[in-house]
């Protein structure tokens, strides 16, 4: 079971490091969908580029598993210049980020994930940085210690966060690009599969893409993920061939239904139907009652119920839809305390 709940979780695992080096787009051509930020951060890059300038600070937000990451990468790749990678829990004091800026040549890039989880000593040291491009420093201590200012190269902080939402605004503002990645479409989806099964050898029939892109939750990662699965099945129990039977068994095998809802998705949206009459109901309660962390669940589920129109956020809490009731079979109940949607 835990597996399972591995191979669905949109959070990278471990084993999903190798895998993930090879799938993952090399550049602006290779990185699908998301078309419009990638027209825009094109035409960034080319004008920096060619002015031989710093690109400005960016930011991008998303559920994780969209791509942000890749387009960290592809951006450094385009540039010719150097990528830097840390997380925001991983600078834990401001000497660790004087280290990171200090270490930048001129145009690098510093990617701070989770940039929303930066302590925030560690950030307020960062804004003369990323404004003025300098470090306050303090040399030596006590009687001695002498405040000095560190002029840094013009560099280009990254930041990835699931939402800007979580950031102060004065960090946010301190960013001249700001994209939000947004779940893909099924046909892109399918195109990343294509792509993926041929990296990995694997015999993708078009109507297998189809099926396999229709129950990825709109996420690269779960796609590229479910694909290494339900190949085992096609491999073990089949001549190796992905068809959509083969797609929709093994993923059916694997905890995702036929729209696509995982066991988590479900378990959500039955414990407000059946335990909190369809709520409303707090995030914190759902959170208890379904066994996983308040965080996870507002950044990795409700976003993708509420854009699959199943879930609603409302003041006094989430509430289910007319279509989740509809989704498992169950009489829309009337009145004033029935779905509010
Ligand atoms: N636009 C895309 N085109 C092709 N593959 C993608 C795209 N976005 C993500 N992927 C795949 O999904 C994986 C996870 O993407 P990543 O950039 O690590 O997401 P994030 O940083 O947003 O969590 C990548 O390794 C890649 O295989
Ligand atoms: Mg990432």
């Amino acid at each position: 079971m835990a597996r399972d709940a591995d191979t669905l979780s949109p959070q990278r695992a471990d084993d999903d490091l190798r895998v993930e080096a090879s799938l993952r787009p090399r550049s602006f051509d290779e990185y699908v969908g998301q078309t419009e930020v990638v027209e825009k951060l094109k035409v960034f890059v080319k004008a920096v580029k060619k002015r031989k300038e710093a690109l400005d600070h960016c930011l991008f937000s998303g559920p994780p598993g969209l791509g942000k990451t890749s387009l960290a990468h592809i951006i450094a790749a385009e540039l010719g210049v150097g990528l830097h990678v840390t997380s925001g829990p991983a600078i834990e004091r401001k000497g660790d980020l004087a280290g990171l800026l200090t270490n930048l040549a001129p145009r690098d890039i510093l990617f701070i994930d989770e940039i929303h989880r930066l302590n925030p000593v560690v950030e307020e040291y960062l804004y003369p940085a990323m404004e003025d491009f300098r470090l306050d420093v303090t040399i030596d201590t006590g009687p001695a210690a002498r405040a000095m200012k560190i002029d840094l190269p013009r560099f280009t902080l990254m930041g990835a966060t699931t939402r800007t939402g979580l950031l102060t605004s004065p960090l946010r503002d301190r960013f001249q690009i700001q994209e939000r990645l947004d779940y893909y479409e099924p046909k892109y989806l399918e195109q990343i599969l294509a792509r993926s099964a041929k990296i990995l050898g694997v015999r993708l029939e078009p109507s297998g893409a189809e099926e396999m892109a229709r129950r990825s939750r709109g996420t690269p990662r779960i796609a590229n993920r479910l694909l290494r699965r339900v190949r085992d099945f096609a491999e073990v129990e089949g001549d190796g061939r992905i068809t959509r039977e083969v797609a929709d068994r093994s993923l059916s095998r694997l905890g995702v239904d036929r729209g696509g809802l995982d066991p988590m998705d479900r378990k959500i949206l039955l414990t407000i139907l059946e335990k909190f009459g369809g709520g409303p109901v707090g995030v914190e309660t759902i959170a208890a009652a379904v066994g996983e962390q308040r965080d996870t669940l507002e950044d990795v589920y409700e976003p993708f119920l509420l854009r699959e129109g199943l879930l609603n956020r409302t003041p006094r809490g989430r509430v289910v839809t007319h279509r989740a009731y509809e989704y498992f079979g169950k009489a829309v109940p009337q009145g004033p305390q029935g779905a509010l949607f």
